[in-house]
């Protein structure tokens, strides 16, 4: 448990209190292959960030349980599509769906949680958080097709980085931060919003960055996969603009980059990129965005609470999980 989250614990209960009553099916098969899923449980920062969000304005009740056993599900489904796509094999120190049920269940698996989240928020009979859902979902589903159709491209500009980061990532934490306001007044949610953007972008850098320097027992899921599809991140971008390519040209990177396919390829890039100063330079990134998310708790009232979300901030940077 992270510090940040201490005395989290009875409502993140209620989270999972909601998830698990929301796939309950009568069919004993499919309650048979929710059971062997198991209890799935990563970090919970999403509903996290909701909760605290909410205590810190004196709101946190049902609804925002509700709320965010929906984002923790839309985000579990990603997951499980991500797990796929990227034919990783361990996910939350567990083997991942698809290498457990194959990839049609796994497809399906994540369709079910999907709609589950979307039902759930339906039933707060509230249209406007139901269209914030639907709009972010949409976002995320195109940050992943961008991802994909900017794999290899070596003149990824950071600014392009930048927006399939937030598209896929940041957008799911923003609306956490604002689902967390939902009962404060709109300039409460738009400070709680932009300190979920700016902790999801700098979660992503830090995510980013474990994939090259993480230790995989400590994360619980398959590394190096960024670097097996060709993805550019931003501890790469950080290498290809800086003149010190270790003992080679621009052209040369690049030429490696996009010929890995042996694990030997894998680890000799992954000594570059850290060797190269890469990753030090985007978690010097991911730090600015923490700061950013720090400063933007000025708009909530201070307190244990709001002072919670100022460690939540520095644990996303400073984590090796
Ligand atoms: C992993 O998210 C996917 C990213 C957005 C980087 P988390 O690291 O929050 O995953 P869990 O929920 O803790 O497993
Ligand atoms: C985040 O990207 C995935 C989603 C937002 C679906 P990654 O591909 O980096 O996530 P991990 O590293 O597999 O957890
Ligand atoms: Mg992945
Ligand atoms: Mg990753």
């Amino acid at each position: 448990m992270l510090a940040a989250l201490h005395g989290l614990q009875v409502h993140l209960a209620e989270v999972e209190r909601h998830i698990e009553s929301a796939l309950a099916s009568s069919e004993l098969k499919v309650s048979e292959l929710i059971a062997q899923l198991g209890p799935f449980h990563g970090k919970m920062l999403r509903p996290a960030l909701v909760m605290l969000v909410a205590e810190t304005l004196g709101t946190a009740g049902d609804t925002h349980h509700r709320l965010g056993a929906a984002l923790e599900m839309i985000h579990t489904a990603t997951l499980i599509h991500d797990d796929l796509i990227d034919d990783s094999d361990t996910r939350r120190g567990r083997q991942t769906a698809h290498v457990r049920f194959g990839n049609t269940t796994s497809v399906l698996l994540g369709d079910y949680f999907y709609t589950h989240a979307f039902n759930l928020i339906a039933d707060l009979n509230e249209p406007a958080l139901m269209k914030r859902l639907t709009v972010t979902t949409n976002i995320m589903c195109r940050g992943e097709l961008h991802q994909q159709c900017a794999a290899r491209d070596v003149d990824l500009s950071e600014s392009e980085y930048n927006r399939i980061i937030y598209a896929k990532t940041a957008a799911l934490t923003e609306l956490a931060g604002e689902m967390g306001a939902v009962e404060g007044t709109p300039e409460q949610r738009r400070a709680a919003a932009a300190y979920g953007r700016a902790c999801g972008m700098a979660f992503q850098i830090a995510d980013d960055c474990l994939d090259f320097s993480g230790d995989p027992k400590k994360v619980g899921k398959t590394l190096s996969t960024d670097i097996e599809r060709g993805r550019l991140t931003l501890p790469i971008l950080r290498l290809l603009a800086s003149s010190d390519h270790g003992q080679g040209s621009r052209a040369e990177l690049e030429a490696r980059l996009l010929s890995v396919s042996s694990p030997e390829d894998v680890s000799a890039v992954r000594r570059m990129v850290i060797d190269g100063g890469g990753v030090a330079a985007a978690l010097s990134t991911a730090r600015a965005y923490a700061t950013e998310a720090q400063g933007q708790l000025e708009g909530l009232p201070a307190g244990p609470e709001r002072q919670r979300l100022w460690d939540l901030a520095e644990f996303i940077v400073a984590r090796d999980f």
